[in-house]
């Protein structure tokens, strides 16, 4: 009879991870060629920059898992959603770290008390990071509540004329 992996659940959490991480990447991949075509210069380059960190957090979680001797899942687990306004984009990325940081919380919750301390560690320090995306897009969101749709993308087209003549 083959032996139980005595880490089979934490190997199973690590897994949802990485596949809501591929999503999420994927979904600030998108946002961000979308909103460099637009020329939202500041917006592009956070999408852009956050779907690379997301990236490493793949990586992360997937060597948690082949050290404890799983097998790693590289699918996303859900598709991209093809979401065009900006302050849509900016609340759907909300919705998303929310969800990330309640999942990580509960499993950094749960691997602790299986003994699990590394595990547990990587989620924990993935929500301090997750917890930053959602403070980000947050003041995004503000910005563009505060000055106005138009006034905040029109910075942002500046800028964006700026970065091509400088
Ligand atoms: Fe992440
Ligand atoms: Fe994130």
């Amino acid at each position: 009879m083959e032996q139980q992996n005595k880490y089979a659940k934490s190997i199973e959490r690590l897994n949802e991870a990485v596949r809501m991480e591929i999503a999420t990447s994927l979904q600030y991949m998108y946002f961000h060629v979308r909103f460099e075509d637009a020329g939202y210069e500041y917006l592009a380059k956070l999408m852009k920059r956050t779907s690379i960190a997301e990236m490493r957090h793949i990586e992360e979680l997937s060597e948690r898992i082949m050290y404890l001797q799983g097998d790693v899942d590289m699918n996303p687990i859900e598709p991209t959603r093809a979401i065009h306004g900006v302050s849509d984009a900016l609340r759907f990325a909300m919705t998303i770290e929310q969800n990330t940081i309640d999942k990580y919380n509960e499993w950094s919750r749960l691997c602790s008390a299986e003994d699990d301390t590394v595990t547990h560690r990587i989620f924990q320090n993935l929500t301090v990071q997750e917890e930053e995306h959602l403070d980000m897009f947050r003041t995004e969101l503000q910005n563009m509540e505060d000055y106005g749709e138009q006034q905040y993308l029109a910075l942002q087209s500046i800028a964006h004329s700026k970065e091509i003549v400088e």
